[in-house]
């Protein structure tokens, strides 16, 4: 199997620190394998601590430097605390990744208020509040990069998911508007773009226990579903040298799947 480990140069994120949001899970967990593989220190912040505990775990035996708080990125004071937590124990932070994100399929007549606040809160203002309390950390920062995973039916509007749709275009205005404002202080900031990743809840709970994997198959241009390696390559690649002139981007990851759907309809 590819990896970007073969790829990038041993060591090549050494001395950085990753604070990330859903590290203990799918894409997120994915991506702490490579960038830690690579050499970088990594925090992990979301609710359950059980999952971050065996995700710090795993990563230690593999010889990576990491440790985690549980946080829920609805709440502020939360990701100050954790994000001032983790500039504590490694000495600043260097790559921010927001990639915790809640989701469930539902038609939006039948979408509670409550519903919709759940999901905006989760994905776009937890990105804003990672956003916010890292700034001070990142452009003390050499390397800084911010990272959001989003989804290019951010772009399109997602039917039966319009409240995640939305959060994601959000996010992908809110990656513009700092890649501007915070190029200044030597900060990059993009976002990631997965088409629908193998083995994840996010595919789990949205294709295969609603018996849509076979026809979400056959909408991506390369009819097979992703890996999360797909996506940790994708971002180590922004973080990495080879990144340094990209910012205000959104690096699309999904098998050519924004353009079979496009032309499927
Ligand atoms: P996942 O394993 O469920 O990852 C989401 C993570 O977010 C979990 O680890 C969860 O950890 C954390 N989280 C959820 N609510 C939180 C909260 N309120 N506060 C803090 N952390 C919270 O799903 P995934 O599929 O890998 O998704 C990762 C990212 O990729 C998401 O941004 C998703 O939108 C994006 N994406 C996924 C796909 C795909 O095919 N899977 C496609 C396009 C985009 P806790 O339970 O510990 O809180
Ligand atoms: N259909 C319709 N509404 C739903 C729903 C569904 N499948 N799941 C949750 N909701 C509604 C709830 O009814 C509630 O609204 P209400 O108060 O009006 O009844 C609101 O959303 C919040 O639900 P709750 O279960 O209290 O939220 P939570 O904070 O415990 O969990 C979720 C957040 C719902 C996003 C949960 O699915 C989650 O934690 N997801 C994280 C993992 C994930 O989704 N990964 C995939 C990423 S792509």
């Amino acid at each position: 199997m590819s990896s970007a480990l073969e790829v990038f140069k041993t060591g090549l994120m050494d001395d950085r620190t990753v604070f990330i949001t859903g590290g203990g899970s799918g894409i997120g967990r994915g991506i702490c394998d490579i960038l830690g593989g690579l050499g970088a220190r990594i925090f992990i912040a979301s609710r359950n601590p059980e999952k971050l505990r065996t995700a710090v775990q795993e990563l230690d035996a593999n010889g990576v430097t990491a440790d985690f708080m549980t946080v829920d990125v609805r709440d502020y004071q939360q990701v100050e605390a954790a994000i001032g937590q983790c500039a504590k124990r490694f000495g600043g932070i260097d790559i921010l990744i927001n990639n915790a994100a809640g989701n469930f399929n539902c038609p939006t007549a039948e979408l509670s208020p409550n519903g919709w606040k759940t999901v905006i809160d989760i994905d776009l203002n937890g990105t804003f509040f990672c956003c916010k309390a890292a700034y001070p950390h990142l452009k003390e920062s050499e390397h800084a990069r911010i990272i959001s995973i989003t989804t290019t039916l951010g772009r399109s509007g997602w039917p039966q998911a319009a409240h995640a749709g939305a959060a994601k275009a959000g996010i992908q205005s809110l990656t513009n508007a700092l890649a501007v404002e915070w190029a200044p202080d030597g900060i990059l900031v993009n976002s990631v773009s997965p088409g629908p990743i193998a083995g994840t809840v996010g595919v789990d709970k949205l294709y295969v226990k609603t018996g849509q994997e076979e026809l979400m198959t056959s909408r991506v241009a390369l009819r097979r579903f992703g890996r999360v390696e797909d996506i940790a390559g994708a971002v180590a690649f922004l973080c990495s040298p080879a990144g340094d002139y990209v910012t205000g981007a959104e690096l699309v990851a999904d098998g050519g799947r924004q353009w079979t759907f496009a032309s499927a309809s």
